[in-house]
C-alpha cells in the first residue's frame, strides 16, 4: 500500500509542527509532499520538498493525495474547499471558519463519502476528557444537573498578540479567546456534555490586552432537561485553573490538577431525597480516582488517526462536521454579549454574520 502524500497548507507556527512530524516519520504510512504557505522565507526547513505559494498552484501539481491546512481561521473555508473540490483528504486546523454560515458552506462542499474530512481536535485523545465523556454516556453519572468548567490557563501576553497582525482583531480571527485557544474547550464540553439549548454570556473586549476582541468569558447555558452550565475563560489570569465540576444524579466528578476523581452517592441524588427520614441527611459517597500517566497522542494521534482512516476506513477521533457545534457555541457567546440577550440555539447563523460583518465594518484594526 503506498503511503499517503500530504501537504500542509500553512506553515507557520502550528503546520511547521505538524510538517515536521511527517517529514521525521512520526506518522506511520504517510509522507510529506509538499509545503504550502504565501511567505516563501517558511520553505527552508524543507529544502528537499516542493514548496508552493498558492494552494491553487498546489493542487495543479497533483503531488498529493491529502492536505493538512494550519492557515489562519477565515482561510479555512477557502483552502478547505479548493482542496475538497479538487478531491482531496482534508485534515483542517481548529476552528473550523470564524462563523457558522461560512462552516456550514464548508461542510457542504464534502460530498464525497469516500473523501476523508476531519479537523485537529487534539484534545479528544486526553484519557481524562475521554474518560469523563464515558461516564457520562454509560449513564455512570446519571442525570446531569450541572456543569461548571472554569478553563483559564490560556495565559498570552502582548507579545503573543504582536506576533501576527491577523491576531485577535475581527477582520483577521473572528475573535479572541473563543476563537483562538477555546475551541478545543468548547468542542470537548459539546463531545461530552451534548448542545445546550440557550446561552447568556458576558465578554469582556480587550480587559488584559491591547486588543479589540474578548479575552474574557462567562457564559450561562442552560440545557433542554433543564441541566445548567457555566464556561469561564480568560488569557489574561496567571497562574490560570482548568477545573471541570459535574454534579449529577449518582454524585459529583471533579477534574483538576491531573486528577479525575467520582464521589458516587450510595443510591441516586433524586431517590435520597425522596426517601430520606432525617431532616439533614446527606447521601453517603465512595469516591474512584483515575490517574493517567500523559494527556494522550494529541496532534499526532489525530495526523495518524487521519491516514488510517483514508486507508483503512478507520473512524475519525474527530469528524469535520462536528467541528461547527463548538463554533456555534463562541459564536453563540459573542452574539449574547454584544446582543446582551439570551441567544437560542440552534444559532441564526445568518444574524451571527451579520454581527461579525458590523464588527469588521467599525474595527479599526
Ligand atoms: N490544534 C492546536 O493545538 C493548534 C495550536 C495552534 C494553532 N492552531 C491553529 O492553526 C492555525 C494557524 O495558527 P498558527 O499559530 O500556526 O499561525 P501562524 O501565523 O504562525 O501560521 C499561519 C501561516 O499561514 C500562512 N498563511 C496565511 N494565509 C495563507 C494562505 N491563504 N495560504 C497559505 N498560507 C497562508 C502564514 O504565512 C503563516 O506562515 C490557526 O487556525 C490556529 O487556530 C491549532
Amino acid at each position: 500500500m503506498q503511503p499517503v502524500r500530504i501537504a500542509v497548507i500553512g506553515v507557520g507556527s502550528m503546520g511547521s509542527t505538524h510538517a515536521n512530524a511527517l517529514a521525521q516519520g512520526k506518522i506511520q504510512r504517510a509522507t510529506l509532499s509538499a509545503v504550502c504557505d504565501t511567505d516563501s522565507n517558511r520553505f527552508s526547513q524543507w529544502p528537499q520538498i516542493p514548496g508552493f505559494t498558492n494552494p491553487h498552484d498546489l493542487l495543479r501539481a497533483k503531488i498529493a493525495d491529502a492536505v493538512v491546512i494550519a492557515t489562519p481561521h477565515v482561510d479555512h473555508p477557502v483552502s478547505g474547499r479548493l482542496a475538497l473540490e479538487a478531491g482531496l483528504h482534508v485534515l483542517v486546523e481548529k476552528p473550523i471558519a470564524v462563523h457558522k454560515a461560512d462552516a456550514q458552506k464548508l461542510l457542504a462542499a464534502h460530498t464525497n463519502p469516500q473523501q476523508v474530512f476531519a479537523i485537529m481536535f487534539n484534545q479528544r485523545t486526553d484519557p481524562f476528557y475521554r474518560k469523563i465523556r464515558e461516564l457520562v454516556q454509560t449513564g455512570e453519572l446519571g442525570a446531569i444537573q450541572r456543569i461548571q468548567w472554569t478553563i483559564t490557563t490560556w495565559y498570552r501576553c502582548n507579545a503573543y498578540y504582536r506576533s501576527g497582525t491577523w491576531r485577535a482583531t475581527w477582520r483577521g480571527e473572528g475573535g479572541g479567546v473563543l476563537l483562538n485557544q477555546c475551541p478545543h474547550n468548547l468542542d470537548l464540553f459539546q463531545w461530552m456534555f451534548g448542545m445546550p439549548a440557550r446561552v447568556r454570556a458576558f465578554c469582556r473586549l480587550g480587559r488584559y490586552h491591547p486588543i479589540e476582541v474578548e479575552d474574557d468569558v462567562t457564559a450561562y447555558m442552560e440545557y433542554a432537561n433543564g441541566a445548567t452550565a457555566t464556561f469561564i475563560t480568560s488569557t489574561g489570569e496567571a497562574p490560570g485553573t482548568n477545573r471541570l465540576e459535574v454534579a449529577a444524579d449518582h454524585g459529583r466528578l471533579v477534574y483538576e490538577n491531573d486528577k479525575l476523581a467520582f464521589q458516587r452517592t450510595e443510591m441516586p441524588v433524586s431517590q435520597f431525597t425522596q426517601t430520606a427520614t432525617s431532616m439533614f441527611a446527606a447521601p453517603q459517597t465512595t469516591t474512584t480516582e483515575f490517574t493517567f500517566q500523559d494527556h494522550g497522542g494529541q496532534h499526532n494521534e489525530i495526523l495518524q488517526n487521519f491516514v488510517d482512516a483514508i486507508l483503512d476506513g478507520k473512524p475519525l477521533i474527530a469528524p469535520a462536521s462536528e467541528g461547527i457545534k463548538s463554533l456555534e457555541l463562541g459564536n453563540a457567546m459573542l452574539l449574547s454579549a454584544m446582543e446582551n440577550r439570551t441567544v437560542e440555539l440552534p444559532l441564526d447563523a445568518a444574524a451571527y454574520q451579520r454581527l461579525l460583518e458590523d464588527l469588521i465594518r467599525k474595527s479599526t484594526k
